[in-house]
């Protein structure tokens, strides 16, 4: 279990930088979110949609829906990346990830607004949900696209991963990467803090 309070989930906010050096706040989804968020994957191209769902859907079925604004549960989180448009709050990018205990990994899916894509959101969303992994102890991130997803494919690629077949489904490829990061060496600085004191409550390996 990861150590940090859920109540305080809303300090770990982080500004991404675009190509161009432009910011994006990078926070935890909200109940707020909940119209703002289905606006978002309506708005996603089909083909977007498809490539981040793996199936045809027009909007986040109820189910799924409340599964993204369920942040903590079972050590999966929703994060999106916002900006301001016309004195609107809006989402640009939104990710989800789990951590999975048992193998010490954490599992991801990501997407950016179609009008954003290209700019570098990705790149530093991925750079983002590494420092995450550190801080909740993975030792390795992984993520699933199809296998026709040249452009995820080639982010993962220069970001760094490497690819092995899906378990289970021959039109996936997974992506993964290790996670080599000292708590101390952790580069955002949201997350550097609760890395720091997990690792101050662990019992050490000679106690
Ligand atoms: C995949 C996705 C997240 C990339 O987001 P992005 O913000 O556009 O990515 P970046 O701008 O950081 O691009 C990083 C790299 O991706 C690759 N890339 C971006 N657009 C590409 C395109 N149209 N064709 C091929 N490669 C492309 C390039 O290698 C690029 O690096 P470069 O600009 O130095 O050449 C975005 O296209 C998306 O949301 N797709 C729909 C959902 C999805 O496929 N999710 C992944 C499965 S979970």
């Amino acid at each position: 279990m990861s150590t940090y309070r859920l109540e305080e989930l809303k300090q770990y906010s982080d500004t991404l930088r675009t190509r161009d050096g432009e910011a994006v706040n990078l926070r935890f989804v909200e109940p707020r979110d909940t119209d703002e968020l289905q606006h978002y994957f309506r708005s996603l191209t089909t083909r977007s949609r498809y490539n981040r769902f793996f199936g045809a859907i027009s909007e986040l079925p109820k189910g799924l829906l409340s599964e993204f604004l369920d942040v903590g549960t079972r050590e999966r989180f929703t994060v999106v990346a916002t900006k301001m448009v016309d004195g609107f709050e809006t989402i640009v990018a939104e990710a989800r990830y789990a951590l999975h205990a048992e193998t010490s990994t954490l599992e991801f899916g990501l997407s950016v607004d179609d009008r954003w894509q290209g700019h570098g959101v990705a790149t530093a969303l991925m750079k983002n949900l590494e420092c995450r992994a550190a801080a909740l102890g993975a030792e390795h991130m992984f993520g699933d696209t199809l296998r026709s997803n040249e452009t995820m494919i080639s982010l993962a690629r220069k970001s760094g991963f490497a690819f092995v077949n899906h378990p289970d489904d021959w039109k996936l490829v997974r992506f993964d990467k290790e996670i080599n990061v000292a708590p101390k060496d952790i580069p955002c600085a949201s997350w550097r803090l609760p890395a720091l004191s997990r690792q101050a409550e662990r019992p050490s390996a000679s106690a």
